[in-house]
């Protein structure tokens, strides 16, 4: 019989709720703990191998202890004995640590503390290498990673079980502008990914968006973009499966009327991408393409920070316009919307 463990996941903030639903999709059995800013606690009985299929999550953790801490300088003592009491030989990876393997903390702190985050961290690895034989590794070198999120006089602590390859997946080439892997993901989570879809995302820049689409099922998976040389970087990226074409998704003549079930897009937004025309005009010409190809049960899911100019160029378009999420991304705060014919 396999153990249950609890496991967090992070996610860029304002999309928990997408990570909850994947969590609960596609891990039978699991139980969601704890919904925090831009972390997840869920506990399950599923593999390492059942685990690695969530996709939208940037990292996944190993949790260990919720540590209770003061608020002073003088509790940092807690966090040592607290972490020095943890009978590690109880969890998965920290039962096989050696004496003098390598380890490194980081810490996050929100609430009011008399110390920094680095006072934090010294404390948890003091405590580890006080009780568990740990030796102090760099950022470059350590067998071991964990984290410590103290908030207001709580502390989450735990083991990071994956690494950079896993949010880049295998660290492939992005275009400007290019979205998180999981983000991406998320928005095409969000499209309820079906094995008859016709998808397509017409800005689909080094092709992040198809590329995690094709993860699942669908009669076809295209992206396009105006701009040649994001067509060879998406064609260099995209497997077999993805189409990539070079149009204008202000005129998508080629693509026939009726003929797409599932748009998902990051719209050219803020001050990332320059387009030729005007946000506003951008919006309207893509909004009335984006009807016509739709099948009429069709869907779509757009990101973008303009959200009046996205609203407006819907009406226009007689597309029902819905906002889902906002997510806090790099400073920004793009929203994702659900856009279906109106009636
Ligand atoms: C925000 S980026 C999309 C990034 C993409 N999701 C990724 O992860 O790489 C917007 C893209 O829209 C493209 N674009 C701008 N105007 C366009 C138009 N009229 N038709 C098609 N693509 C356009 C740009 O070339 C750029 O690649």
């Amino acid at each position: 019989m396999s153990s249950t463990y609890t496991y967090m996941a992070t996610v860029v903030p304002g999309l928990e709720d997408v990570v909850m639903s994947e969590v609960t999709a596609k891990l039978p059995g699991a139980w969601i703990q704890t919904k925090l800013r831009g972390r997840i606690l869920f506990t399950t009985d599923c593999s390492w191998a059942e685990l690695k299929r969530l996709r939208c999550i940037d990292n996944l953790y190993l949790h260990i202890a919720w540590l209770t801490i003061g608020p002073h300088k003088a509790h940092l003592v807690d966090i040592v004995s607290g972490i020095e009491e943890i009978p590690f030989h109880q969890f998965p990876y920290l039962c096989q640590a050696k004496p003098g393997d390598t380890a490194i903390v980081s810490a996050s702190r929100s609430g009011h503390h008399t110390f920094s985050r680095f006072d934090a961290a010294k404390a948890a690895l003091q405590g580890l290498i006080n009780a568990h034989d740990f030796t102090a590794g760099t950022t470059k070198a350590h067998d071991f990673n964990f984290r410590l999120d103290i908030i207001d006089n709580e502390g989450l602590f735990s083991l990071k079980l994956t690494d950079a390859t896993f949010r880049f997946r295998g660290m492939r080439a992005f275009s400007r502008a290019a979205l998180r892997p999981p983000i991406a993901h998320a928005l095409v989570w969000l499209s309820n990914p079906q094995a008859d879809d016709v998808f397509l995302d017409p800005f689909c820049g080094s092709g992040t968006i198809p590329i995690e689409r094709a993860n699942y099922g669908a009669l076809s998976i295209t992206g396009s973009d105006i701009s040649s040389d994001a067509v060879s970087a998406a064609r260099a990226n995209a497997p077999q499966t993805v189409t990539i074409r070079q149009m204008d998704a202000c005129n998508l003549k080629a693509i026939p009327s009726e003929s797409v079930t599932t748009i998902v897009t990051n719209l050219p937004w803020g001050k990332q991408i320059t387009p030729n025309l005007e946000i506003d005009t951008l919006y309207t010409l893509f909004l009335q393409e984006a009807r016509r190809v739709l099948v009429p049960h069709g869907r779509a899911i757009m990101l973008t920070d303009q959200q009046e100019a996205l609203e407006r160029a819907g009406e226009l378009a007689k597309l029902r316009c819905r906002p889902l999420y906002t997510a806090s991304l790099h400073g920004s705060l793009p929203t994702v919307f659900l856009l279906e014919h109106g009636s």
